[in-house]
């Protein structure tokens, strides 16, 4: 329960990273309350402002493009890229109908990559896929309705790259006391060689097509013996 509870809310995943020095992007977080938004600071301190004035903070905190994101969402609803001002306005005005706790994020190039991790106190990674999103991000509809996002299984990153992802991949896992299964996403620069974190899903699609159950077939684990484990798992 705490580890999905961490997971499902941006805001304080992103701390829960922070703390384990999992590298992530850039980020900000406010709140909205009847009229204004309040800036929380790295201490946790509190300004209320307008939204201007709170648009200004963000501005001398983090570059453009920046994604505006409610804290507690997913499937990518109320998620915005934002190039200028007038965009933050809108999309944090946006987001702020889907939660009054709003997280900003500086851009991160890199692949999508993602990897599935079984377990409770042995945790295994999975090899990892690739995301190739459809539109300029993965949205709602570049995830449900673009048949021209692709997953790539195994992604196309090399060796030491993969190994280091999945060793991340159990460690941030471990580090929001996860147990039983998740999906660990990353965005990896192979000219830099840096691997970010995005999120933790701790209930990931799980269809046969999703990437989860994919991950560990092509792994040698079907379908059918991946639920026998997260069985015996759960018994446990
Ligand atoms: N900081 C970022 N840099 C680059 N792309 C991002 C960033 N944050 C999110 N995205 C894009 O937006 C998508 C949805 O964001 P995500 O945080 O995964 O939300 P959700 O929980 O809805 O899946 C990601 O899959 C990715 O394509
Ligand atoms: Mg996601």
């Amino acid at each position: 329960m705490l580890a999905s509870s961490i997971a499902m809310d941006k805001v304080y995943a992103k701390i829960i990273f922070d703390k384990a020095k999992i590298k992530q992007s850039k980020y900000v977080y406010i709140r909205k309350n009847e009229k204004n938004y309040i800036y929380i600071d790295e201490n946790f301190n509190e300004k209320e402002d307008t939204l201007d004035n709170i648009c200004q903070i963000i501005y001398n905190k983090l570059k453009f493009p920046m994604f505006i994101k409610p804290s507690n969402s997913g499937s990518s609803v109320g998620i915005n890229k934002s190039n200028n001002i007038e965009d933050l306005k809108k999309h944090i005005d946006y987001a702020s109908k889907f939660d009054s706790k709003i997280l900003i994020e500086e851009n991160v190039v890199g692949k999508e990559i993602e990897c599935s991790v079984l377990g409770n106190e042995d945790v295994k990674a999975s090899c990892l896929g690739e995301i190739r999103p459809a539109e300029d991000f993965y949205t709602f509809d570049a995830k449900y309705k673009n048949s021209e996002s692709k997953l790539i299984i195994p992604a196309d990153i090399n060796k030491e790259l993969t190994n280091k992802v999945r060793k991340l991949a159990i460690k941030a896992f471990k580090a929001i006391s996860g147990k039983g299964f998740a999906r660990v996403d990353f965005f990896v620069n192979e000219k830099t060689n840096d691997i970010y974190i995005n999120e933790i899903n701790t209930l990931p699609g799980f269809t046969e097509i999703s990437m989860y159950p994919k991950l560990w077939e092509n792994d040698g684990l079907e379908y059918s013996e991946l639920l026998d484990e997260l069985i015996k798992l759960a018994l446990t």
